[in-house]
């Protein structure tokens, strides 16, 4: 038997697993100066759940912090479930000498005693190359899908080159072409959608990305596609940090609708979103050894 130790943000993504997998269920008490009291039992399977979006910094240190007090209960494996991973779009040095994140935050879980991780849509798959231990990226892009509103002429649309797996797979699952966006970043949070390379006229365009932050991004690229002749704009995005003034630029973006996943708990999203549950996709993975 395993028990699932719930991480102060992801606490009903970590029950319906509990349920879903007729498991113990744990909720971690979070102190003041961060100490912990969940009580994982001697020789057993532990399952953290925790994503670390923002405050991206404290989620991610109260997850360590779990780890490292679950493996001071000497558990047979420690699987840590991130549903959403903060950190990875730097996955690369981004400046001349400037840190390469993604392979920090991997270091980090591995040292606190992490055995396996399970995740959703990392923003590239070679961050699976930073870790030693198992690393499981399970892909939303099915299930998301499904919740798309049914239309004449789909092209497939990546906001940004850097995208293009993910736009191509998507094409490819629904059988049409695809578009790119030409996009720029003047600093971390602007960006400016330049140019596309593909043709959109009379198309009902499905943009594809991992994560809406700040919403430039996704309403920029909506923008040119509406100036460029499309006729609807939907868009399947993993995982919505919505910062700053996010939901007001996406309400007033020429989009149709939203699809995203629950690997972030959001209270309020406007009518334009649309949340697949991922627990289905997070409980088979779990069944894998
Ligand atoms: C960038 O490479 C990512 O895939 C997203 O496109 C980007 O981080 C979204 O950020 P924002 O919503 O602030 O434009």
């Amino acid at each position: 038997m395993a028990t699932i130790i719930s991480g102060s943000n992801s606490k009903e993504i970590a029950y319906d697993l509990s349920i879903q997998l007729q498991t113990n269920y744990c909720e971690s008490i979070i102190s003041r100066f961060a100490d912990q009291e969940a009580a994982p039992i001697y020789g057993e399977k532990v399952i953290i759940v925790q994503s670390t979006y923002k405050p991206a910094n404290d989620h991610l240190m109260e997850l360590l912090l779990l780890i490292d007090a679950a493996k001071r209960q000497l558990p047979s494996q420690i699987i840590v479930l991130i549903p959403y991973l903060g950190y990875s779009r730097q996955d690369r040095p981004s400046y001349a000498g400037g840190p390469i994140s993604a392979r920090l935050i991997s270091t980090l879980l591995e040292a606190a005693g992490a055995s396996r991780i399970i995740t959703i849509d990392l923003h590239t798959t070679q961050i699976e190359g930073f870790y030693n231990i198992g690393v499981q990226n399970i892909d939303p892009l099915v299930s998301l899908t499904s919740a798309l509103k049914t239309t004449d002429n789909p092209i497939v649309v990546s906001p940004d080159i850097g995208g293009i797996l993910r736009a191509e797979k998507l094409a490819k699952i629904l059988n049409c072409d695809l578009a790119i966006v030409h996009k720029t970043r003047s600093s971390p949070n602007t960006s400016q959608a330049e140019c596309l390379i593909g043709q959109v006229e009379n198309m009902d365009c499905i943009l594809v990305d991992d994560l809406i932050d700040t919403g430039g991004t996704l309403c920029n690229a909506a923008v040119l596609l509406k100036k460029s002749g499309a006729k609807s704009i939907q868009a399947l995005i993993t995982h919505a940090i919505i910062s700053n003034n996010a939901i007001d630029t996406i309400h007033r973006a020429p989009i149709d609708n939203i699809i995203t996943t629950n690997s972030i708990p959001h209270l309020v999203l406007t009518d334009k979103f649309r949340v697949v549950d991922m627990t289905p996709m997070l409980c088979e993975a779990l069944h894998h050894p």
